[in-house]
């Protein structure tokens, strides 16, 4: 009885492999299908009670499967394949797993922790894409009510790419933030001459979405500067805030001459690379705001050319600086996918110079990031995943 069991099973396995081609998949099967597991998760998402509760344990347990399948069945995407674009699937896909398991696990703090971080890996790949006009179809279906604040909203909206919605939400968050302030202020009765100032992140957090929409995404430096004007000076914002946000204004100032940037040929390529980013090869992480509007301007027009031009010479070249940009911008905007695009520019243009640069970058990313205050330690799996790079290139 069990070998007919087996024998059963075994057969229909291979029926239903061979039955049937692989059902087209596409981008947008996909999206609709991540965004359905994306919605249900929606109303435990900020709630830390009810991600625990164990009453809502198989709608999550659900919701989270939805969206791992999804992406693991969405291998044959050509889109999902291009190189800008394929390191933030990988990313997605290994980060959802790990959710899962996570929750599987018994860790639902965790999990909820990665849930809530997913938005901005699914963000990595829809700032590349054109805006949306405005929510259409099953996204008009999410509300503001849907959301415990404005933030989490404008976060929905940026992510499902109706930046103009967005961007009113977070100011809106701005306000209100800004607000309580005063409030708690005002109930710690805090002397008046003590100005009660804002000293978290969320506000920079608003301002950095609200200016990567029109730097990075689409190009319009003079949209958001009278925004910053206003919060630079703002007597409710903490002075390291205000200062970021002023370097902000004068480098955005730098830019308002420049109506649009064209690049068709690859010397306008070039050009702008050695005018706007090779200065970057060699600077280490800068702090402060005055290269961030630069970088990610640059960022922008880089995705963008990479998403035309994905081959050749042009496409590790275009690799190898988004890593550069993305490194330094680090985890401040977005999440960081810059070892990914270097492994991508090693292993897909492993004849090109640029991907020796390439590797090089990576050596240095991995020795910086295993080394701490007792010595360097790079583990068995990265010196083994450093050895499988090398040997794409050509000596
Ligand atoms: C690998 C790239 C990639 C990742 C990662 C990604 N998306 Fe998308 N997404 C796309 C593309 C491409 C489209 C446009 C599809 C079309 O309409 O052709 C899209 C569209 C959408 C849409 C329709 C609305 C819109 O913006 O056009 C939703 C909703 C969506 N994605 C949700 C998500 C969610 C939620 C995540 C993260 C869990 C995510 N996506 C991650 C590539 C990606």
């Amino acid at each position: 009885m069990k070998k007919l069991l087996i024998i059963l099973c075994t057969s229909a396995l291979f029926l239903s492999l061979g039955s049937s081609k692989m059902p087209e998949t596409s981008a947008k099967k996909t999206m609709n299908i991540v965004f359905r597991g994306f919605m249900g998760l929606i109303p435990y998402m900020s709630d830390p009670m009810k991600f625990k509760d164990p009453a809502n344990k198989v709608k999550i347990h659900t919701h989270l499967s939805t969206m791992r399948n999804a992406f693991s069945n969405a291998r044959h995407v050509k889109k999902f394949s291009l190189p800008g674009i394929n390191p933030s699937f990988e990313q997605v896909k290994q980060h959802l797993k790990e959710t899962f398991d996570a929750f599987e696990l018994g860790q639902p703090d965790f999990a909820r922790v990665r849930l809530r971080a997913t938005g901005q890996l699914c963000m990595t790949c829809h700032t590349q894409l054109e805006p949306n006009r405005g929510a259409v179809g099953q996204l008009n279906l999410i509300s503001r009510s849907d959301f415990t604040t404005d933030y989490d909203y404008a976060e929905f909206l940026f992510l499902i790419r109706d930046y103009k919605k967005a961007q009113r939400y977070y100011e809106k968050d701005i306000e209100v933030v800004i607000e309580k302030t005063q409030e708690m202020a005002k109930m710690s009765k805090i002397s008046k001459k003590l100005k009660a100032t804002y000293k978290g992140r969320r506000i920079e957090d608003s301002l950095e979405k609200i200016l990567t929409i029109h730097t990075k995404v689409k190009y319009n430096p003079i949209k958001v500067i009278s925004l910053l004007d206003k919060y630079k000076d703002h007597k409710n914002i903490s002075a390291h805030s205000k200062q970021r946000f002023s370097s902000w204004v004068s480098s955005l100032n730098k830019w308002k001459g420049i109506k649009e940037i064209q690049i068709n040929r690859e010397n306008q390529l070039d050009k702008f690379l050695s005018k706007y980013v090779s200065k970057y090869e060699t600077e280490v992480a800068m702090q402060g705001g005055s290269h961030e509007v630069t970088l990610l301007i640059a960022s922008g027009v880089l995705y963008k050319h990479l998403l035309k031009n994905p081959k050749g010479e042009t496409g590790a070249k275009l690799l190898y600086w988004i890593s550069k940009i993305d490194h330094i911008l680090s985890n401040t905007y977005l999440y960081s996918l810059s070892e990914l695009y270097l492994k991508r520019c090693i292993t897909e243009y492993s004849k090109s110079s640029w991907a020796k640069k390439c590797y090089r970058s990576y050596e240095d990313q991995i020795n910086i990031g295993y080394t701490g205050s007792s010595g360097k330690f790079i583990p068995e799996d990265e010196l083994k995943e450093m050895k499988r790079l090398k040997s794409f290139l050509r000596d």
